[in-house]
């Protein structure tokens, strides 16, 4: 069969050969109607019944790969995509450097492949679970639209993870295909497994960032496996990055056009300082401070998702050919890192200091430097629109101390700015640099929905073109309630 052209003919979309493999096949079948039941309790909240413009996936050829109709979320082709296999792809990294890649799971590494499409799963349904109540108060079709395109490839990433354990990990694969349908974000008895999945995403602003910051680890973390010598998860993760770059489009334009209204908003009404918060909060739209705070919320928190700087995990990973690093393929190197180093941040007598550590366990350390450097780009691009506006406010990145609950600096407080501070300052002055409830309340008071096509709330400019070539008064949700 064509890999590049998906089947349509079995219930399950696929370019996998699912109709000649019966086993698989049967097994997501039986899979299914859990699913559905899962999205109809914890998928988005009403517009079940509406018609959304939504993009599916119909190949996996870069140059064209998805179409757009109107259609309505239950019924959306969730489907399994796999990037086309590469002839001859060897491991590109670890001690079985330019080994054929796997086609099968190699038993002694069975847990830990396991273990991380487990984690990886698992992401995908929480953030459709943590948006489900956005809906509602969607600041235009546009944005509504775009949420639900999120949330619906959220959901073929969790079918893409749950295909893996399905076909390569028997019995305990269909156990973990169960399991990802049974944790909750936020759930006291059986949350998901990671803490940035069990936060609340409150507003539309916290959408932004959630899409900017978290969908971003994601991307990371895709791209780490994409290496992977088991050549299925790869070919699963390199398909995967394809629609997750839409995820982040939502989130840079979506700060974009908050911090382009809000520069708007202060001009016209003459106001030269944006950190006079209750005049700017006076116009209906989020000041910047405010906008700072979310944007230290939600970065600090992603940070965190790449776990211990220095971890023993990381390097079995990296030497038995299943996790690689950002771009692996691309470094120059021996590809292997027995004897380098790398520089790791860790608290020196009170200070944060670069120290070497052994390249190998700093693994996570690196992908997160590669992070922060991929998240300083939206800073460049929200900041012109600042400056292009004649003010002189800086949004930027917290420092890594910052607000942590996993690694090197869990135990202390810092400032923004990396300094280290003692509990009760701390506890004086975190409203200053993280969002407090009455910003909270202020945010949410902005958050009614706008449902005529073309128009969009007061805190949010209008997007630059639409989706698809879309005019701007396109109707891209036909509400039915
Ligand atoms: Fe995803
Ligand atoms: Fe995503």
């Amino acid at each position: 069969m064509n890999f590049m052209n998906v089947d349509y003919s079995t219930k399950i979309p696929n370019n996998v050969n699912l109709s000649e493999d019966r086993q698989v096949l049967k097994a997501l079948e039986g899979w299914h109607p859990g699913y559905m039941d899962w999205w109809s309790d914890m998928g988005p909240e009403g517009f079940q019944q509406s018609l959304v413009y939504l993009r599916t996936a119909y190949s996996v050829d870069p140059r064209g790969w998805a179409k757009f109709d109107y259609v309505k979320m239950p019924e959306y082709r969730w489907g399994i995509l796999l990037a086309p296999q590469e002839e001859n792809r060897v491991i590109p990294f670890g001690e079985n450097f330019g080994k054929p890649a796997w086609q099968e799971v190699p038993g002694e590494h069975r847990a830990t492949l396991r273990r991380l499409i487990v984690i990886q799963g698992d992401t995908e349904p929480a953030s459709v679970e943590q948006q489900r109540h956005l809906g509602k108060t969607a600041p235009s079709l546009y944005d509504l639209r775009n949420l639900f395109q999120v949330n619906v490839e959220e959901g073929r990433h969790l079918w893409a993870m749950v295909y893996l354990l399905q076909k390569y990990f028997g019995r305990d694969g269909r156990e973990e295909a169960d399991e990802l349908l049974r944790r909750r974000s936020g759930d006291a008895d059986s949350p998901r497994m990671l803490g940035a999945f069990n936060e609340a995403t409150p507003d539309w602003l916290s959408f932004f960032m959630f899409t900017y910051f978290t969908d971003r680890d994601g991307k990371m973390q895709l791209h780490s496996l994409a290496q992977s010598g088991f050549d299925p998860l790869s070919r699963t993760c390199r398909f995967m990055l394809t629609e997750e770059a839409h995820h982040m489009f939502v989130g840079e334009t979506g700060i974009s056009r908050v911090v382009q209204r809000t520069c708007e908003a202060m001009k016209a009404a003459g106001i030269s300082d944006p950190t006079d918060i209750a005049k700017v909060r006076a116009l209906g739209v989020i000041d910047l401070p405010t906008i700072q705070k979310k944007l230290h919320l939600h970065y600090s928190l992603s940070l965190d998702l790449f776990g211990s700087e220095v971890s023993t995990n990381a390097a079995n990973a990296f030497n038995a050919g299943i996790k690689g690093r950002y771009k692996e393929t691309q470094i120059d190197d021996d590809h292997r890192l027995q004897n380098s180093t790398y520089p790791v941040l860790k608290l020196v007598n009170g200070e944060v200091k670069r120290v070497d550590e052994p390249a190998l366990t700093a693994l996570n350390m690196r992908l997160r430097d590669d992070y922060t450097q991929d998240c300083a780009k939206g800073m460049l691009r929200w900041n012109k629109i600042i400056q292009l506006a004649g003010y002189h406010f800086k949004l930027t990145l917290p420092n890594v101390a910052f607000h942590r609950q996993i690694g090197e600096f869990r135990d202390i407080n810092a400032t923004p700015e990396g300094v280290l501070i003692d509990d009760a300052t701390w506890n004086k002055r975190k409203g200053e640099w993280l969002p407090s409830s009455a910003d909270g309340d202020f945010i949410a008071s902005l958050m009614t929905p706008v449902t005529e096509a073309g128009t969009y709330a007061s805190w949010i400019s209008p997007p630059k073109v639409g989706i698809d070539n879309k005019p701007g008064d396109f109707e891209y949700v036909k509400i039915e309630t």
